[in-house]
C-alpha cells in the first residue's frame, strides 16, 4: 500500500477520516466537519453509541452538505492513554474499516487534546499499522474479484509537520518490509519453498539491503559434520541448506572484533513427520514449519533496512521432512556437530535435530553475545498458551525479561516456561548421549527446550516456541488471516531498545 504524507487540508471528497478521543473533544477537523455538516457527525456518533473508545469506529455515508463519500470517525480512547502502539493498532482497525473503496482516502490526523503524542506521530503510526494490516498473500490467484470496489491501496495522510511524520514512517515502513518479508515466505507452498528456493531468496533479497548472505550445501554440513540437521532431509529429494546472514551497521571504530548478537530459525520447508508419519488431517499446516527460519529472515531484513547500529549473525536451518526409502529411522542413532550423539526415537521431532546443530555452529563460530532461536517446535506449546503467546524458554533471566516487556509492549506477547535438570533427564538414553524426545507424555515443550539446551553451552541463549502464533485463522487487528510473522515486530524492538 501507497502511503503519502502532506500538509493539513480540509476533506473534500472520497472518504475522510477524522479521530476522535474518548471523553475529550473531537479533533479540530472532526469539529469543522461536523460543524459544515450541520452535527450530522455528533448526532450519528449519539445514535449508534460512538464515543470514540479505543478501536471504535463509525462510518457515515454520503452526508449531505458535502461532496464526502464517507466519513470514518476513529476512536483512539483517553487521550492520556494514547501510545504510539496504541495509534498503530487504530492505524490497523482504520485499514479494516474502510474495506473497499471507490474513490480517494484521507487521513486527517490532527494533534488531540491532552495527549502526548505529536500529530506527525499520530500520522506516521497509523500508516505503520495500516500497512501492516494491508497484507495479501494472493500470486496465486488468477481471477481478481469482479467488484467495482477495489482494496484500498494508497492511503493520503495530512498532518501538521508532514516531513517529521515521512521521516518517521519511513524508518517504521522498513520494519513493515521485514514483516512482508516474512509473510511471504511463510504463506509459500512446499512445493515452491523448498530450501533451496529458499536459501536463493534469502541470497537475493538481503544482499540488496547489505546483509552477507552465505549458502552452505550438504555437503559443506557433512564436512563440519552436522549429522543431526542432515539425518532429517535424508528423505527428501530436496538438498537441505544451512543459510548465514551477517548484518554489521557498527561504526569504524567498533566494528573490529565486535560480538555479534544472533539469531537462529528453524527451517522445515513441510514436514510429514518422517518415518514416524502425522495423521492426514491438517498436515498442510507444515508447509508453515519454516516459520522460526521466516522471521529471522524478515528481522535481518528489517534491521538492514533501517540500518540498524549493530552486529548481527543469524543462521537459519533448511529442511524437508520427509517419509522415503533413505529416510531416518525410528532408532537411528547420529551424531550431531557438537560430538554428541542422539538416538532418534520419533522422526517427527526434527525440529530440535536441525536447531542443535545450527546453534552449536554459531555459538562456536561466531562466540555470539547471546543466542535467541525461534521454531514451530511442538504442538505440546498450543496445548500450554493457545494461539495468543509464545512459549519463552531461556538460560539467563535478563534477556528473558527484557524480552518479555517488548513483548507486553508491542503486542506479541511471550510467556516463559521453565527449564531444569529434573527435565533434562528424561532425555538419557541408554544406547547414545541423548534420545530426541521425552519418556511420558507430559511437558512436551520443555524437553524440547532442554534438549537445545545441551547445545548452547554458557552463551545466554532464549529460545521461543512460535508453533502457536506463527499462524492466524482469524484476523486480528494488525495481521490479516494467515502467516502472522510474529517475533519480527518483537525482535526488532528489542535489538533496537538494547543494542542499537
Ligand atoms: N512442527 C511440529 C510442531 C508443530 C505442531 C508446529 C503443530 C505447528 C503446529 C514438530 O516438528 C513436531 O512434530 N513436534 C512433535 C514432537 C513430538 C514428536 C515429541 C509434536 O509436537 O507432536
Ligand atoms: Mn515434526
Ligand atoms: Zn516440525
Amino acid at each position: 500500500m501507497k502511503i503519502s504524507f502532506a500538509n493539513p487540508a480540509a476533506p473534500t471528497k472520497g472518504t475522510a477520516v477524522v479521530l476522535c478521543s474518548e471523553g475529550g473533544k473531537w479533533s479540530k477537523t472532526a469539529a469543522t466537519l461536523d460543524a459544515k455538516l450541520k452535527g450530522a457527525l455528533k448526532r450519528a456518533a449519539k445514535a449508534s453509541g460512538f464515543e470514540g473508545k479505543k478501536n471504535q469506529t463509525m462510518i457515515v455515508l454520503a452526508p449531505g452538505g458535502s461532496s464526502l463519500d464517507r466519513v470514518l470517525c476513529l476512536g483512539l480512547g483517553k487521550p492520556a492513554e494514547i501510545t504510539p502502539e496504541s495509534v498503530v493498532e487504530a492505524g490497523g482497525t482504520m485499514f479494516a474499516a474502510i474495506g473497499t473503496v471507490a474513490g480517494p482516502v484521507t487521513v486527517h490526523a490532527d494533534d488531540i487534546d491532552k495527549s502526548n503524542l505529536k500529530a506527525a506521530d499520530i500520522a506516521a503510526n497509523l500508516g505503520y499499522g495500516a500497512t501492516l494490516r494491508s497484507y495479501v498473500f494472493e500470486k496465486y490467484k488468477t481471477k481478481k474479484a469482479d467488484d467495482k470496489k477495489t482494496p484500498l491501496d494508497a492511503l493520503a495522510i495530512v498532518c501538521d509537520g508532514a516531513a517529521a511524520a515521512r521521516t518517521s514512517f519511513g524508518h517504521l515502513s522498513k520494519i513493515a518490509d521485514g514483516v512482508k518479508f516474512t509473510r511471504d515466505l511463510v504463506s509459500e507452498p512446499a512445493n515452491v519453498l523448498y530450501p533451496k528456493e529458499f536459501a536463493q531468496r534469502l541470497k537475493k533479497d538481503l544482499t540488496k539491503v547489505g546483509v552477507k548472505v552465505t549458502i552452505l550445501g550438504e555437503k559443506e554440513m557433512r564436512k563440519l559434520g552436522m549429522g543431526s540437521l542432515l539425518s532429517v532431509g535424508n528423505g527428501s529429494s530436496h538438498e537441505s541448506q544451512m543459510v548465514v546472514m551477517e548484518w554489521n551497521g557498527l561504526p569504524a571504530s567498533k566494528k573490529k572484533n565486535s560480538k555479534p548478537i544472533s539469531f537462529i530459525g528453524k527451517g522445515v520447508c513441510f514436514d510429514t513427520g518422517g518415518i514416524s508419519l502425522k495423521p492426514a488431517a491438517s498436515m498442510e499446516d507444515m508447509k508453515w514449519d519454516m516459520g522460526g527460519a521466516g522471521v529471522v529472515s524478515g528481522l535481518m531484513k528489517a534491521l538492514a533496512g533501517r540500518k540498524a547500529k549493530c552486529h548481527v549473525v543469524s543462521a537459519v536451518g533448511l529442511v524437508e521432512n520427509m517419509p522415503d526409502g533413505n529416510a531416518t529411522r525410528p532408532g537411528d542413532i547420529v551424531k550431531s556437530m557438537s560430538g554428541q550423539t542422539i538416538e532418534i526415537l520419533n522422526t517427527d521431532a526434527e525440529g530440535r535435530l536441525v536447531l542443535c546443530d545450527v546453534l552449536h555452529y554459531v555459538n562456536t563460530k561466531y562466540k555470539p553475545d547471546f543466542m535467541v532461536d525461534l521454531a514451530t517446535l511442538t504442538g505440546a506449546i498450543i496445548v500450554a498458551l493457545g494461539n495468543e503467546r509464545a512459549g519463552l524458554f531461556a538460560n539467563d533471566d535478563k534477556l528473558a525479561e527484557r524480552i518479555h516487556a517488548v513483548g507486553e509492549t508491542i503486542g506479541e506477547r511471550v510467556w516463559r516456561l521453565p527449564l531444569g535438570e529434573e527435565y533434562n533427564k528424561d532425555l538419557n538414553t541408554d544406547a547414545a548421549d541423548m534420545k530426541n524426545i521425552g519418556s511420558g507424555r507430559g511437558a512436551g515443550s520443555i524437553t524440547a527446550a532442554q534438549f537445545l539446551q545441551r547445545f548452547v553451552g554458557d552463551t545466554p541463549w532464549v529460545h521461543l516456541d512460535i508453533a502457536g502464533v506463527t499462524w492466524s485463522k482469524k484476523d486480528t487487528t494488525l495481521v490479516p488471516r494467515g502467516g502472522t510473522a510474529f517475533g519480527v515486530r518483537l525482535l526488532e524492538r528489542f535489538v533496537a531498545d538494547h543494542y542499537g
